[in-house]
């Protein structure tokens, strides 16, 4: 991946939170990664360790205390308003729940839209296009433009979720637990889908996931956090050879999970 572009970069990235009382607590540190053009990076870790706060960060959906986020070599660290704005365009996520993330009073031609219609007027017979465009890049039925979100299925309304995450082009696509509520066959078919968007389209992906052998299959590297600190970097291929112990503990407690069905 050397010879690549490298499209976002993260350089020492902290996050503390002042809590009500005046605590604080600290989300991540020092924070390094680099992510290239058409790569997915793997975040792993055990749930609460930091991943969703960096991956926040880099959205700018709230303020990096220290550290610097660089987009295509530019500071984006401290972006705000319109120039904020139009990094939509450029990066975009994905959330665990498109249950709750989509507006249920919404057809789901206005919510694949939705991104658009912030930076253009988007007629809706232009919308009904655009989003039978994408329902059918993300293998869906054109029909289901029409209907509401409560009448999908969960694997369906994911679907639905990376539409509207493709409709800027964006180079970069965070998925944050994407996958996580879906059944293991809708998980697997959910990961190919991101996989083919990739080969033709070249968009990185940033690949929040706690199921270590999807992680393995879908990402070119992973970077290992504990305790809201990177502790290891690998090829995706490598993750069950892991030798740091605490990736070993994080797939040691996968294969006794699955050792207890
Ligand atoms: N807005 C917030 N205010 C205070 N603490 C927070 C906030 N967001 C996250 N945290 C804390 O930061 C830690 C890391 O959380 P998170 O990034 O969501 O972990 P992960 O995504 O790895 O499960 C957790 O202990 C969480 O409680
Ligand atoms: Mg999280």
């Amino acid at each position: 991946m050397s010879d690549k572009e490298i499209l976002l970069s993260t350089d020492k990235i902290c996050k503390v939170f002042t809590k009500n009382d005046g605590t604080k607590f600290t989300g991540c540190k020092d924070v390094s990664l680099q992510l290239y053009r058409g790569e997915t990076l793997g975040l792993v870790g055990e749930s609460g360790c930091g991943k969703s706060t960096f991956v926040r960060t880099i959205m700018g959906l709230h303020p990096a205390t220290s550290g610097h986020i660089y987009f295509k070599g530019e500071e984006i660290t401290t972006l705000a308003g319109e120039k904020r704005r139009q990094m939509a365009k450029h990066i975009q996520m994905i959330f665990q729940d498109p249950a709750t993330a989509f507006n249920p009073k919404m057809r789901i031609r206005d919510i694949i839209c939705e991104p658009l219609r912030n930076f253009a007027k988007v007629s809706d017979k232009e919308a009904e296009a655009r989003a039978v465009d994408l329902l059918q890049q993300v293998e869906l039925a054109p029909e289901i433009a029409l209907r509401y979100p409560h009448e999908l299925s969960g694997g369906q309304r994911q679907r639905v979720g990376i539409a509207r995450a493709l409709i800027l082009e964006p180079e970069i696509i965070i998925c944050d637990e994407a996958t996580s509520a879906l059944d293991v066959s809708v998980q697997d078919s959910i990961a190919k889908l991101l996989a083919r968007i990739q080969k033709e389209r070249g968009v990185s992906y940033i690949f929040i996931c706690h199921d270590l052998a999807l992680v393995s299959l879908i990402s070119h590297r992973v970077a290992v956090m504990q305790n809201g600190s990177i502790v290891e970097e690998l090829a995706g291929d490598k993750i069950m050879s892991a030798k740091h112990p605490y990736t070993r503990k994080l797939l040691d407690s996968v294969f006794t999970v699955q050792g207890n069905k």
